[in-house]
C-alpha cells in the first residue's frame, strides 16, 4: 500500500458567523452579508494531497495550567489515526455507529428508569456488527497514566476511565503500546471489599466483583452497543497537564472490545463517584469545559478541567441552565429544553419544558423527539427553499444538493433551555456534508424513533461552543467561542 493518499477534503469555511441582531436579513454590496435570522455558510474546496498515512499520534500534546484549571488540546480522532481516503463510507459508518450509541443510551436509560436499581445492565445490548466498529466518541486527550503517554477518547456520557492493559486476554488494536502495570511502581490494584469497590455500581451499571483466585475488584462496563472493557479495578497517579492526581481510580482492561479503535482507552467525565470530575473535585471543585472544533482532521479544541475562564478563547458571555439530576441515572447530565427557534421563529411543541434532554459529547447527531424534530424539518424547509433536494443520507432525511452554490444562507437554529440558557447552532453544525462536492448535504439533525426516547444533544451541534459544565453549582453554559481556526 502506497505511504502517500490523495485526499480531498471538503472544508467549510466561516467568513462570518454573527449572531442574529436584527430581525431583517440585509445584502450589501460589498459582499460582506447581512444577518438577521440568517447565517453564512461557505463552502470551499480544498485540496490534500500527499498526506501521510502514518505517524498515528497526538503526542507531543500541549497543556498549559493557570491557577486552579488546566487546559488539553483535545482533537478529532480522525486526526490521530491519520487522514483516510474513503469519505462516504466513512461517514456512513459514522452515523450507523452513532445510531447504535443512541440505541444503547435509550435502552440503558429505559432499564434504569423502570428498575430502579442500576446492576448487571450487562445483557439488554445489541451485538456488535463489525462495520460499525467506527468512531462515534470521536474526540481524544493525551494524558499521562502510571508514568505512560495514554491518549483517551473524551465521553460525558459515561464514568469510569480505563486502559487497554497488559498482560491481555483480548484487546482491540491500540496506536500506543499497551499499559504494563508491572512497570509502573506507583501502580496498585483496588480490593474488592472497599468502598471503591462499590461505587462501580453506580458508575459503570455493574457491581464490582472479586477476582477468579484474588481479592482484587473487576469490574465490568459494556457500552450497550456491542463494546465493553473488563479487567481489574487499579489506582495509579494521573497527570492531567502538569496537575497530579495520586491514586486515581480506573480500570486496567484485560478484556476489551468496541468502538474505541486505535486509541489506549477511555476517560469518563460522567457525574458519579469514580468520573474524572468526582476524582478531581478537590483541586477543580468539579467544573470541566470544552469546545469542540469543526474543521474534521485539523481541529483543535481543548478540555479545560476547573473554571478555567482565563483560558477560553475569544467568547461571547455565557448562558447558563440548570443540570438537572435524576437520582436513577447519576451518571447523565440532563438539561430542561424549553424551546427550539428557527430563523427567530420559535417551534411550538408540548414537551418543551417538560421533558429532559441529555447533552452528549459522544453522540455526534442532535436527536429531536419526533414530533419536534418535524416542526423543525418543516420550518427549516419553509426557510431554506429553492434548492434542489437530494437523496436522505443513513438517519439524515432532509438534503440537498449544493454543489452549484459557492455560498448558501442557512436559518440560525437555536435551542433555549431553562433560566433563559440559549445555544445558538454553530453555522458548521447545521448541515453535515455526504458527499465532498456537496451534492448531497443533509440538515444535521434526527428525529428518535418513538416520543417516550430522550433527546440528545450531539457533538456536531455543541462545535465552536464552550460548553461549562459545575457539577458543584448544578449548573451548564454555552458560549460561543470559535475553537477551531488556530
Ligand atoms: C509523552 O508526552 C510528553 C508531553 O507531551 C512528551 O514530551 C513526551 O515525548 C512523550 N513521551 C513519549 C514516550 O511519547
Ligand atoms: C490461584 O491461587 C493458587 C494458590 O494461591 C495459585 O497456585 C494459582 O496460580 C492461582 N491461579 C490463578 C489463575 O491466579
Ligand atoms: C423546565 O422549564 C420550565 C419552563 O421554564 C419550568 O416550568 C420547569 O419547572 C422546568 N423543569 C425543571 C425540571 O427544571
Ligand atoms: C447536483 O447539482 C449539480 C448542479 O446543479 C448537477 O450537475 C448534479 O448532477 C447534481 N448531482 C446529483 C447527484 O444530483
Amino acid at each position: 500500500m502506497s505511504l502517500y493518499l490523495h485526499i480531498f477534503l471538503f472544508t467549510l469555511l466561516i467568513l462570518h458567523a454573527l449572531p442574529a441582531t436584527t430581525a431583517t436579513a440585509t445584502a450589501s454590496a460589498t459582499g460582506v452579508h447581512g444577518y438577521g435570522d440568517r447565517q453564512v455558510l461557505t463552502l470551499k474546496k480544498l485540496k490534500w494531497t500527499q498526506q501521510q498515512t502514518t505517524t498515528a499520534n497526538c503526542f507531543p500534546q500541549r497543556s498549559r495550567t493557570e491557577k486552579n484549571a488546566i487546559i488539553l488540546e483535545l482533537h478529532n480522532r480522525d486526526y490521530c489515526s491519520g487522514p483516510r481516503s474513503d469519505w462516504n463510507q466513512r461517514l456512513l459508518k459514522k452515523l450507523l455507529s452513532d445510531q447504535i450509541r443512541v440505541h444503547s443510551l435509550q435502552s440503558r436509560i429505559k432499564f434504569l428508569l423502570s428498575n430502579g436499581f442500576n446492576q448487571e445492565l450487562s445483557q439488554a445490548q445489541i451485538p456488535l456488527k463489525s462495520g460499525a466498529k467506527l468512531q462515534t466518541l470521536n474526540y481524544v486527550v493525551a494524558v499521562r497514566l502510571g508514568g505512560r503517554n495514554v491518549t483517551l477518547i473524551v465521553d460525558t456520557g459515561s464514568d469510569l476511565t480505563w486502559v487497554q492493559c497488559d498482560p491481555c486476554g483480548s484487546c482491540y488494536n491500540q496506536q500506543e503500546p499497551l499499559f504494563n502495570p508491572i512497570q509502573s511502581p506507583s501502580y496498585k490494584p483496588v480490593l474488592c471489599k472497599s468502598t471503591t469497590c462499590q461505587d462501580l455500581a453506580d458508575a459503570t451499571g455493574s457491581s464490582g466483583v472479586c477476582g477468579f483466585n484474588s481479592s482484587t475488584c473487576n469490574y465490568y462496563v459494556s457500552y450497550g452497543d456491542g463494546s465493553y472493557t473488563r479487567g481489574d479495578l487499579a489506582n495509579d497517579n494521573l497527570v492531567l497537564g502538569t496537575t497530579l492526581v495520586k491514586d486515581f481510580v480506573f480500570g486496567c482492561g484485560r478484556d476489551n472490545d468496541g468502538l474505541f479503535g486505535g486509541v489506549s482507552g477511555l476517560m469518563g467525565l460522567g457525574r458519579s463517584a469514580l468520573s474524572v470530575v468526582s476524582q478531581t473535585y478537590g483541586v477543580f471543585e468539579g467544573v470541566f469545559s470544552y469546545c469542540l472544533p469543526s474543521v474534521t482532521d485539523e481541529g483543535l479544541g481543548s478540555l479545560v478541567l476547573g473554571d478555567g475562564t482565563s483560558l477560553y478563547k475569544n467568547f461571547t458571555p455565557f448562558s447558563y441552565t440548570n443540570l438537572i439530576s435524576n437520582i436513577m441515572m447519576p451518571t447523565f447530565y440532563f438539561l430542561n429544553l424549553t424551546g427550539i427557534s428557527i430563523g427567530g421563529v420559535s417551534l411550538q411543541d408540548s414537551t418543551f419544558g417538560k421533558s429532559e434532554m441529555l447533552i452528549d459529547s459522544g453522540t455526534v447527531i442532535t436527536r429531536l423527539k419526533p414530533t419536534v424534530y418535524n416542526a423543525l424539518k418543516t420550518e427549516f424547509l419553509k426557510q431554506f427553499s429553492g434548492f434542489p433536494k437530494a437523496p436522505a443520507f443513513s438517519i439524515l432525511d432532509t438534503c440537498f444538493n449544493l454543489s452549484a452554490y459557492e455560498e448558501v444562507e442557512i436559518p440560525t437554529m437555536k435551542m433555549h433551555f431553562g433560566m433563559d440558557a440559549t445555544l445558538t447552532v454553530d453555522v458548521t453544525g447545521i448541515f453535515y456534508f455526504a458527499k465532498a462536492d456537496a451534492s448531497q448535504v443533509c440538515l444535521a439533525i434526527a428525529g428518535l424513533s418513538g416520543e417516550e426516547e430522550i433527546g440528545i444533544i450531539g457533538n456536531y451541534q455543541q462545535k465552536n461552543t464552550r460548553v461549562v459544565y459545575n457539577t458543584k453549582a448544578s449548573t451548564l453554559g454555552f458560549a460561543k467561542e470559535t475553537c477551531s481556526l488556530d
